[in-house]
């Protein structure tokens, strides 16, 4: 479909940066402050679709999926940085009791349409952050601590090659807390990435004692209730929905790192002799 596409698009290779589910796009916004050039992908760019049409803003549609494979293949080669900041409702813990998803049932209960939908998601994510690996750029997968999506059968097999190629350092895991970055909570996150410079966000690791006070945030982001059989049940509260807009100290600090991100990047397949004489 992209090479249908050839003539409509224009596939110089220019991006240094992408962010996808990229909403108040915070890195994106300091990143091409600081002179990158970037682009951002979110459904809400693209709202009011015309009956009949579809909509190219939305990574499930076809149209959405061949333009997100047209932003990477216009990311510099082996320069360049891809961000999934991936919508993690139906992987968050709290919503177990819809999507039936735990550590060792990931993909959940696929007869609901919500589940069928974010596993359908995850899978066409995982088919880019190849292609990223194909054209030597560096990834990052973030989500919300407890998500259940890094348990995702391809998600571990796309992870599993790329540790074939260049060992365990491949891939890195880290996790930090927003607070650190001034959000109003203290949200716990965590992000894989095939750069280990990821790690670098830890420099904002805080003191356990201030963690603590964090936690008594100010926002409520969920309401314990009991239901009508007795069970202590959780409910997001309208707040919960705020916390996923990265702060503005995020997006800042994650722009200073997009040179170390992709300075650094392991599990890009090699390409051989015969390949690169094409
Ligand atoms: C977890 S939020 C990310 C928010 C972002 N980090 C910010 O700072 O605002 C997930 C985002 O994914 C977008 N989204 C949801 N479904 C999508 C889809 N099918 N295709 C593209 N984007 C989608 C939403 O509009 C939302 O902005």
């Amino acid at each position: 479909m992209v090479i249908w596409t050839q003539g409509l698009y224009d596939l110089k290779e220019d991006y240094d940066w992408m962010e996808f589910f990229a909403g108040n796009a915070a890195c994106t916004t300091y990143t091409r402050l600081q002179g990158h050039r970037g682009v951002k992908f979110d459904l809400k760019y693209n709202q009011h679709v015309p009956p009949g049409s579809i909509n190219y803003m939305d990574i499930n549609s076809p149209s959405g999926f061949v333009l997100a494979i047209v932003f990477i293949l216009k990311g510099r080669v082996d320069q360049f940085v891809a961000w999934f900041g991936i919508k993690c409702s139906s992987w968050t813990q709290i919503n177990t009791g819809t999507s039936a998803r735990s550590p060792c049932a990931s993909i959940g209960d696929t007869m609901r349409k919500s589940v069928a939908e974010a596993n359908k998601m995850l899978e066409r994510i995982c088919l880019l952050v190849i292609l990223v690996v194909c054209r030597g750029g560096c990834w990052i997968l973030e989500q919300p601590n407890g998500s259940m999506l890094e348990f995702y059968p391809c998600f571990r097999w796309a992870i599993g090659q790329m540790i074939e190629i260049d060992g365990v350092k491949s891939v890195s895991r880290i996790s930090w807390w927003m607070s650190k970055f001034g959000a109003a909570t203290a949200k716990p996150q965590y992000a894989y990435s095939n750069s280990p410079s990821i790690r670098k966000v830890h420099r904002y690791e805080s003191q356990p004692s201030k963690v603590k006070k964090d936690m008594k945030a100010k926002v409520q982001t969920c309401r314990k209730y009991t239901n009508k059989q007795g069970k202590e049940c959780y409910v997001g509260t309208s707040e919960l929905k705020d916390t996923e807009i990265y702060p503005d100290m995020f997006g800042y600090t994650i722009s200073e790192l997009v040179d170390d991100l992709r300075g650094k990047v392991y599990g890009c397949p090699r390409i051989t002799k015969e390949i690169s004489g094409y």
